[in-house]
């Protein structure tokens, strides 16, 4: 008989707790619920914490009485037991040291099934240098063990506490966003490398960082005096650049420093470029890249599609190793981009890939939209007799095998198979959601159009609801954007001529206001002086004349309309600050910049201003630059000039990218680094993804875009690609924007 007494006191009285104090007057065996308290430090050294190797002194600085140290295998384990109050998730710190030449990797488990893959538990610099890495990991509610497992056979690292924290999630109402860590990167600029880093979502208000440098593998040393608190990046004037050079960045929360990110290295005599190339297998071309997580380690790893015929994904973690891929079958071969073959995927303006974690597991899956003959990543072929029915398959992100797969609907069957346009959407404001928009052609006429709503549990994926436009003026467009429109907190699902609600009911259309179909459009806060989201669209061949509109996009109410004699295929649009004399955004296609709240022109002559391709930031200041052509441009408003002839910050083609259909990239996103955006391209062998990445420093801070819920949901959507907008005004005068309502 044995009863454990822990250190750390009660903090909290849940009905659990007590149950298991009264017991633990009684007295009770080991096996029995023990009386140790919920949340606190459990030491690796002591019960109930169980080591599987021997309980050691000899490297000073653990907290405790000693720490564990596992044998050099993989496998090797050790083990802490914790009560919950309820499930939900947990924030779990374990205090480690790393002495060895080697970040050694663990997976997390709980209650025996992995929630964190190859966690690094990076190099802390010797035996006796502690350090501790922090991840939230979900519960049940009363007892939960937490096993770290070593994955190498270099073992685990020598293992010290677990300090938990219960409770913490998922908040009522939040949505459940991804856990990414700091994604640091550092790219050179001549001598001068520029390293940067995520500020997160819900990072506290005052939160400075310390940044690292290892060069040579040699002993870290902190490069900045005094904790940094402007912008998330830092110009490393000093690096010698002969040699390579890691960079951690350390949160400084209220004085004290916090545990150092994962670290970026950069390669010793490494080109001065602002790209980081990420390898991929040779093969044929790519039109889009995805991100996700989907490891679970807090970065971005990659997918890719691959044109050939058939058709192929293929999955890479964040350093490129390849993880799987996935053959599109026989029924990939048809890449007409209007009735392509029932797996077709890419073409056109049509995806029916993405990449989210829709589950809530901490990584992301890959949504895809198959038929017969589709070859997971497990090899496991998927046989249907009907080559013309069509499925919503979820693939784990880590394996490409099929985790659940459930029938299209069959309503427009006879009209053949569907392309289809994938999105990640919260639609009920905390757990994502598939939405697919499928389209296919009735004989050499019209077209249907079914857009279904789909749930994935992390066992099944079902439908939450279909809606078919039918004979409905509601006209749609090349792109899909899930954002919540009118500011109640759950997203709904827009297209170019009209918008449906969370539930997949119709909150409103344009096509009544004489909106028809056209090829761009864009939903942000472009008038922060407006309450809400405007929207801006443009039109094809409107037979009104009409080029471009404006509107209120919790209503659909038209705020303005430019309309013209004769009609035009106003192909492009583009909407972003871009002109800082005028409060708010601009917009623009081909007939002048317009300043969008005043609806007039900020630039006189119409020839003098920018191509209406797509947006970034890139340069440091608060004003957005442009993408086009393969070249990252600024419109310079005190010397306006015409597309081809705007001021050009980088030429992206001449450090070997290359341009997709419609001069698009594969991706445009904020995929590490600070809250500016990347571009990616791959090489022209389509071995290499090449991520554009700035390399000027900026003194503004922003949480990463990919926090804000607008935009990352956007991130997930491909089509016509347009620029992917945060759901607060961003640009010159904006205010500090407020704290999303996201948990992770
Ligand atoms: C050394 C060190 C141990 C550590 C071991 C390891 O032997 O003294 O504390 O556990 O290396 O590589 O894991
Ligand atoms: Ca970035």
């Amino acid at each position: 008989m044995e009863t454990f007494t822990h250190k750390v006191p009660w903090r909290r009285w849940v009905a659990g707790a007590a149950v298991a104090l009264l017991a633990a007057v009684g007295g009770f065996t080991a096996s029995a619920a023990p009386s140790y308290a919920q949340d606190g430090r459990y030491e690796a050294e002591q019960p109930p914490a169980a080591c599987d190797g021997t309980v050691d002194t000899n490297h000073s600085g653990y907290s405790g009485t000693g720490f564990c140290n596992t044998p050099n295998t993989l496998g090797a384990a050790v083990a802490f037991t914790f009560n919950a109050p309820q499930a939900g998730t947990a924030t779990i710190e374990i205090g480690y040291a790393n002495g060895g030449s080697d970040t050694r990797p663990a997976d997390v488990q709980v209650n025996g099934s992995t929630v964190r893959s190859a966690v690094g538990f990076a190099n802390t610099g010797a035996w006796n240098a502690w350090s501790a890495n922090t991840v939230t990991v979900p519960v049940n509610a009363g007892a939960n063990t937490v096993r770290v497992v070593a994955t190498t056979a270099s073992g685990l690292v020598n293992v010290d506490y677990l300090d938990v924290s219960t409770g913490g999630g998922p908040a009522e109402g939040s949505r459940r966003m991804e856990d990414l860590d700091r994604g640091v990167v550092a790219v050179r600029n001549g001598s001068n490398v520029l390293v940067s880093w995520r500020l997160l979502g819900l990072d506290p208000t005052g939160i400075g960082f310390n940044v690292y440098r290892s060069t040579g593998g040699g002993t870290e040393v902190k490069l900045n005096a005094s904790p940094l608190t402007g912008g998330t990046n830092y110009l490393d004037r000093a690096a010698n650049l002969s040699q390579s050079n890691q960079y951690r960045v350390a949160p400084v929360v209220g004085g004290v420093e916090q545990q150092r990110s994962p670290g970026f290295t950069l390669t010793a005599n490494h080109a001065d470029e602002p790209a980081v190339r990420i390898p991929l297998r040779n093969g044929g071309p790519i039109n889009f890249t995805w991100v996700g997580d989907l490891d679970g380690d807090g970065d971005y790893d990659y997918v890719v599609d691959r044109q050939t015929s058939p058709q192929k994904i293929e999955a890479y973690a964040d350093d490129g190793t390849f993880l799987w891929e996935v053959n599109m079958g026989p029924n990939s071969t048809d890449q007409n981009n209007i009735e392509g073959g029932s797996a077709t995927i890419d073409v056109g303006h049509n995806d029916g890939v993405t990449v989210y974690d829709f589950d809530g597991d901490g990584r992301s899956e890959v949504a895809v939209r198959i038929a017969n003959g589709v070859t997971f990543g497990n090899g496991v072929r998927f046989n249907h007799a009907n080559n013309t029915e069509q499925f919503i398959a979820i693939l784990d992100g880590r394996t490409g095998a099929l985790r659940d797969s459930a029938k299209v609907p069959t309503d427009y069957l006879a009209d053949g198979p569907m392309y289809a346009r994938f999105a990640a959407c919260h639609l009920d404001g905390e757990k994502a959601s598939l939405v697919a928009f499928m389209k296919n052609r009735i004989g050499n006429g019209g077209f249907n159009l079914m857009i279904t709503a789909w749930d994935f549990d992390g066992t099944n994926v079902d439908m939450q609801w279909k809606w078919l436009r039918g004979n409905g003026n509601h006209p749609d467009g090349h792109n899909s954007r899930c954002i919540d429109v009118d500011g109640n907190g759950t997203d709904e699902f827009a297209e170019i001529g009209f918008v449906l609600n969370g539930d997949g009911t119709l909150k409103y259309s344009l096509g009544s206001q004489g909106i028809i179909h056209g090829d761009r459009f864009h939903i942000a806060d472009m008038d922060p002086s407006r309450p809400g989201l405007e929207g801006y669209g443009v039109q094809q061949d409107n037979p009104s004349g009409l080029r471009e509109y404006y509107y209120d996009a919790a209503t659909g109410r038209m705020i303005w309309k430019h309309t013209l004699s004769g009609t035009a295929d106003v192909g492009r649009g583009m909407a972003g600050d871009i002109d800082p004399r005028h409060p708010g955004m601009e917009v623009w296609s081909f007939d002048g910049l317009y300043n969008a709240p005043t609806n007039r022109l900020t630039e006189p002559d119409t020839s003098l201003r920018p191509y209406p391709q797509m947006g970034l930031w890139w340069d440091g200041d608060i004003t957005m630059e442009l993408f086009n052509s393969g070249k990252i441009e600024k419109w310079d408003p005190s010397n306006p000039t015409p597309t081809n002839s705007a001021p050009r910050l980088e030429q992206t083609t001449g450090y070997g990218g290359v341009l997709g259909p419609r001069s698009q990239p594969t991706l445009l996103a904020d995929v590490f680094g600070d809250w500016r955006e990347e571009v990616v391209l791959p090489n022209s062998s389509y071995n290499q993804l090449i991520i554009f990445t700035t390399d000027r420093p900026s003194d503004i801070r922003l949480y990463t875009l990919a926090h804000n819920p607008g935009y990352r949901n956007d991130m997930t959507v491909k089509g016509y690609m347009q620029s992917h907008h945060v759901d607060y005004f961003l640009g010159a005068g904006m205010s500090t924007p407020p704290r999303p309502d996201i948990t992770y």
